[in-house]
């Protein structure tokens, strides 16, 4: 009877063949190196640009052990992600993993968390991106009203409003994306490269300041404790920075069009987070030895620059600062594409409003829904502060982890026989080692984070029974 919730409905499930039935052929043309290009391309940006501030601050030089720690927790639910994309090789990714593992609504409770990581996700790298860009302008003799260039209490002592220029780039880049202007991988290609190429700029000419007695105390508040009344220490750090690496799922999501999915898809994923991972250590370790942690607190916006103010070298911001806005542009541009998927798939399954799922006639995007979440981005990126934008995002993607893990050890039990081109090694110890890990990066977030991610996955459960339930094509 429609409106009765039944445990056989809420769990209903999708089988491989369901799946993949929508999938429509694409050119398989995708190899192993295209496949890191693209994940460092999802990967690098406000997190080593901007968070490192806030991270040396929690963590003092402990810093790089957060990232370790961060790197190691992705590393293990990158191995759950690639054997599922391996079984079901179609768009979608976690929400698409888990209507084959768990069931319907469990499917829509990921797709719900990856909005957080996606939109938000997106919200928060346009407020770093602003960062650097205000500080360009500035340098150019541009001056931007300063109650313009951040949301409201974002600075102490200094009065602000409005966020305008993360505003306005996400409006662009929503643009770009609903007129279907893909990104190529030509122009993800040349801006991976100006990416890289400024992290090894920097790290060439600043490694040679580096005081070794900033590094001391190494880790000034240990591996969790609470400083001011705020947890600090290197899980807390490591909880924040874990932003740094969200990203790399996207590799999983180009299953479909990758040559030999069962090798490229798993070696792709590891080696963009390897690369990333040496990257991101070398960088903290010369940032904390070249200045002392505590510095780092008037410089929380742009983090790198104070590096380089310390060392005098005023012309290296400028390119660094044109590289992180260039670098944190194509991040954006992934999480609104990433977006727009999403909810065209839950739409195309009847979990979300057919709004979302409608195609435009010329574009051929889901245009519609592209600016309807474009136009919500853009505005949490004008008015939320960076850090509560960044922790509701990690929090969202550490449990759309714990699920993704959690199903394959559901699925190894439930589905033995399903055909697997990759099949992570040391289950069930892998998936079990990311969930603890999980656990312990979304214990190291402020309560304040909890409450409110609570408060998104309530809102989430009143539109699956209101809407989706009642709509899914499942019904039929
Ligand atoms: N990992 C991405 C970044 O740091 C989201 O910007």
């Amino acid at each position: 009877m429609e409106g009765d919730v039944t445990m056989s409905d809420i769990f209903r499930k999708k089988s491989v063949e369901e799946l993949t039935a929508h999938a429509t052929p694409l050119r398989r043309t995708l190899h192993t190196v295209d496949l890191t290009f693209l994940g460092i391309g999802a990967i690098i940006g406000t997190g080593i640009f901007v968070l490192t501030g806030k991270g040396a601050l929690t963590a003092g030089p402990a810093l790089s052990l957060s990232f370790l720690i961060a790197a190691i927790c992705c590393g293990f639910a990158g191995l759950c992600y690639a054997e599922f994309a391996s079984i079901a090789p179609v768009a979608g990714s976690a929400y698409t993993y888990s209507y084959l593992a768990f069931g319907e609504i469990i499917a829509f409770i990921i797709g719900w968390d990856l909005i957080l990581e996606y939109a938000l996700g997106a919200a928060t790298v346009s407020v770093g991106w602003s960062g650097y860009f205000v500080n360009l302008l500035t340098n150019m003799g541009i001056h931007i009203p300063t109650v313009l260039t951040a949301a409201a209490g974002t600075t102490a002592g200094v009065h602000t409003i409005f966020n305008l220029p993360a505003f306005l780039i996400v409006l662009v880049i929503t643009w770009i994306i609903s007129v279907g202007i893909n990104q190529t991988k030509r122009v993800n290609d040349t801006m991976v490269v100006i990416k890289l190429a400024v992290i090894v700029l920097f790290i060439v000419c600043t490694v040679w300041f580096i005081k070794p007695h900033n590094w001391v105390p190494f880790s000034p508040f240990g591996l969790y404790s609470f400083n001011h009344g705020t947890a600090a220490g290197i899980i807390p750090a490591a909880s924040i920075v874990f932003f740094s690496f969200i990203g790399f799922d996207s590799v999983a999501s180009s299953a479909e069009e990758t040559v030999n999915p069962s090798k490229t898809l798993p070696r792709g994923i590891l080696l963009s987070l390897l690369i990333s991972t040496v990257l991101y250590i070398i960088m903290t370790l010369i940032m904390t030895g070249v200045v002392k942690y505590t510095v780092f607190a008037k410089f929380l916006n742009a983090p790198i620059l104070a590096v380089l103010h310390e060392t005098g070298q005023t012309w290296l911001s400028v390119i660094v600062s044109i590289g992180a806005i260039l670098g944190m542009t194509t991040v954006i541009l992934v999480q609104l594409y990433g977006q727009s998927r999403i909810t065209y798939s839950m739409s195309r399954d009847g979990l979300f409003p057919k709004f979302f799922g409608e195609v435009h006639e010329r574009y051929l995007t889901p245009f519609k829904g592209t600016w309807f979440f474009g136009v919500v981005t853009a505005i949490a990126g004008g008015f939320i502060n960076l850090n509560i934008l960044a922790e509701l995002v990690n929090i969202g993607t550490l449990t759309a982890f714990i699920l993704v893990s959690a199903g394959i050890l559901w699925m190894r039990k439930s589905h033995p026989e399903l055909h697997r081109g990759f099949k992570a090694p040391g289950v069930p110890v892998t998936p079990i080692i990311s969930i603890v890990f999980c656990i312990v990066l979304i214990a190291g977030l402020n309560w304040e984070t909890w409450v409110r991610f609570l408060v998104w996955f309530l809102i989430g459960m009143v539109v699956y029974f209101l809407y989706g339930k009642k709509h899914s094509l499942m019904n039929d």
